[in-house]
């Protein structure tokens, strides 16, 4: 956890950063960064908020609503002030806002929450106010509390009755004003023959439409409405009648709006219409979750400026911001060094993911990308996602600059680019080739053991720099590996399942799959066994791995060396840091066969005899090469030596190789 004035100093600038662009947009029409980049900020900066309460202050842009009203028009006091929604973009932000929900209400009240879910629209807020069944005001939202006057516009939208089918004496209506996507692709195809500026979302012409002082403009613009409040005039129980009484007045209503009576239903209703959405004639951006009940809706209250029994669940954004862990080279199959920025988690488009690209040198220097940098992240298409943006705004002075090295990261070879080139090269032939056969091997079955994770997958990953080192593997992201080719989501999904299962693996294993020269399987096991321990193998000295039985000066001076090396040294901290358990090799209970004495004779079917050599030890028994009146049993192989004889003339016990297998496990 992050010192409490660190925090303080975060939620500061991000106060700043989004007060700024929520400045550029409303006041000065201009977007420099995307709405789903701006929610992904308001959403950091609200998270924080809700965990260290004492750092709100007023002037924070979860405390207000943006919009000054424009000077032109006429001043509308709102009788209730408009509020807004806070965002959830996953089930865990769906759950922890129904957990807030729930502690506030009496327990009487737990079992019977259900929910109102409503399609969001891509549009702008109204507020109606009728009297005498018609309609005198139409206005904006403005800040909240007071509103721009734009009746004369509102006027010119067919689906907004002028007069109401049920005469009430006073009537307040909210609802959202919009634009379809036919008439905003055709708006911004005349503005494209004009030459003029696009409008970069249906909202933006539909805001634009209702504040123009000509009604005669809003009137071409063909806008369209649909009510979802009545603030003042009618009663109703619920959210869901609500709906109906304003079908019943006049109003234009959203058919697809539906009851939920769980949050399993709620998720439903979000999964169906975030695939769903490009069928509607209209733009929308996520489902509105409203407590169903008056009362309890009334009884949760406000904070800020948003009510608590309601929340925006947004869809999936194709943006998002997080901040970069640390940059790291990958070599491809050509000899490509690859920057990858390595990122702190994050739900993109609906997958959580931990890697970008960052495409090379130039690109680098372009952003101006540092480690520790917060950053925009998108993704366009079925690619790796890339880092489209900086937000120098919020940097600590804590940064690393990043330089690209001259030699290779896995050989150490000088890399080379020629001047017409942008990325860097190692041109050595057998880097790629080296590293890819120790990936192959790790997963292989005698080690990881890693089903679906083939040398044609662990080609891609490579190539796309999505793991650079053995453990990184177990860092992957369904959201990482979804975009490669020949993945549907639910293969993605599979595989890092599979991967996830592995994360347990013996001592033996682990040693064989780090592929460390001239052990093999028998070897690993030995060591496993002789050593008990990771900690034991990184403190052994060349002695200890020359003193052990069957281990010849070669194989002892590779595993020393390996385990003196400082790159494998970090490698064995990261397998742990990203949860690989290793079970060590049973210290059979203070030795099950403490004291006693072995000897074996001929050939073994079932064990390797080193291998029951070394069981026998590590139950705390002994090895002798000859019988004597000392040895306790004489495990008696197929083809029996002189062995045999001795130990009967000797009244040793006799034992064949399956009553001693039975014995040692
Ligand atoms: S209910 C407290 N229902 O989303 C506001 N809002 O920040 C309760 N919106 O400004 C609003 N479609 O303009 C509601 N079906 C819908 C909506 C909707 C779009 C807008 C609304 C509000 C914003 C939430």
């Amino acid at each position: 956890m992050a010192q409490k004035n660190e925090i303080s100093q975060r939620i500061k600038k991000l106060r700043d950063l989004i007060n700024h662009h929520r400045y550029l947009y409303h006041v000065l029409d201009k977007q420099e960064i995307s709405d789903a980049a701006l929610d992904s900020l308001k959403k950091e900066l609200f998270d924080l908020e809700q965990q260290f309460p004492e750092f709100i202050t007023s002037d924070s842009p979860t405390q207000r609503i943006g919009g000054q009203p424009l000077k032109e028009f006429k001043k509308v006091t709102h009788r209730e002030r408009m509020l807004s929604l806070n965002d959830a973009f996953s089930k865990e932000d769906m759950q922890e806002w129904l957990a807030r929900v729930l502690k506030l209400l009496p327990p009487a009240k737990k079992n019977q929450i259900d929910f109102y879910c409503e399609l969001k629209i891509d549009g702008l807020a109204i507020e109606l106010e009728y009297e005498n069944g018609l309609l005198k005001t139409g206005s904006t939202r403005g800040d909240g509390s007071v509103g721009e006057d734009i009746t004369q516009n509102i006027k010119t939208v067919e689906s907004i009755p002028l007069a109401l089918h049920t005469k009430v004496p006073s009537l307040v209506v909210r609802g959202e004003v919009f634009i379809s996507k036919k008439e905003f692709n055709a708006i911004n195809k005349i503005q494209k023959e004009k030459g003029l500026a696009l409008y970069a979302n249906p909202r933006n012409i539909a805001a634009g439409s209702v504040r123009q002082l000509d009604p005669k403009i809003t009137a071409s613009r063909n806008l369209d409405s649909f009510a979802y409040d009545i603030i003042g005039g009618y009663k109703t129980d619920t959210h869901q009648q609500k709906h109906i009484a304003l079908q019943e007045l006049g109003f234009k209503i959203n058919n697809n709006n539906k009851y939920c009576k769980s949050l399993d239903q709620v998720y439903s209703f979000h999964q169906y219409w975030s695939k769903h959405r490009n069928e509607l004639p209209y733009e929308i951006d996520g489902v509105v979750v409203m407590v169903n009940d008056h009362a309890l809706f009334e009884t949760l209250g406000v904070v800020g400026k948003t009510p608590r029994g309601a929340i925006a669940f947004k869809f999936p954004q194709n943006q998002t911001t997080t901040n970069i862990l640390d940059i790291r080279l990958q070599v491809g199959r050509t000899g490509a060094i690859t920057p990858v920025a390595v990122l702190e988690p994050v739900s993109l488009s609906g997958i959580t993911i931990s890697r970008a690209t960052l495409h090379n040198e130039d690109e680098i220097k372009r952003l101006d990308v540092k480690i520790g940098d917060s950053v925009i992240v998108g993704r366009a298409g079925d690619v790796i996602p890339n880092i489209i943006k900086v937000l120098p705004e919020l940097r600590t002075g804590r940064e690393k600059s990043f330089t690209m090295p001259r030699v290779c990261p896995s050989c150490k070879t000088a890399l080379q680019k020629s001047a017409e080139d942008v990325v860097w090269r190692c041109l050595n032939q057998k880097c790629f080739a080296r590293q890819r056969r120790n990936f192959y091997h790790f997963v292989s079955k005698g080690a990881f053991d890693i089903a679906g994770l083939g040398p044609k997958i662990i080609d891609r990953l490579l190539d796309e720099g999505l793991v650079l080192d053995l453990a990184d593997m177990f860092e992957l992201k369904e959201g990482d590996v979804a975009v490669l080719e020949r993945f549907a989501e639910k293969s993605a999904a599979n595989l890092i399942e599979s991967i996830a299962q592995k994360k347990e693996i013996t001592l033996a294993k682990f040693l064989y799959a780090l592929g460390i020269r001239n052990i093999g399987q028998e070897t690993a096991a030995d060591l496993a066994l002789h050593f008990g321990s990771l900690e034991k193998l990184k403190h052994a000295t060349l002695s200890d791995f020359e003193s052990m039985l069957h281990v010849g000066p070669v194989v002892a001076a590779s595993v020393h060396q390996w385990f003196n090396d400082k790159g494998n040294i970090r490698l064995l901290d990261k397998f742990d840091k990203v949860g690989i358990v290793i079970k060590n090799p049973k210290k059979l209970s203070q030795g099950k066969l403490s004291g006693k004495m072995f000897v074996f004779t001929g050939t073994m079917d079932a064990i390797d005899r080193n291998l029951a050599k070394e069981k026998v030890r590590a139950l705390g028994g002994n090895i002798s090469e000859s019988v004597s009146a000392h040895t306790d049993f004489l495990v008696a192989g197929k083809n029996p030596g002189s062995k045999l004889a001795k130990a009967q003339k000797l009244k040793v016990a006799i034992i064949s190789e399956k009553e001693f297998l039975n014995i040692i496990t």
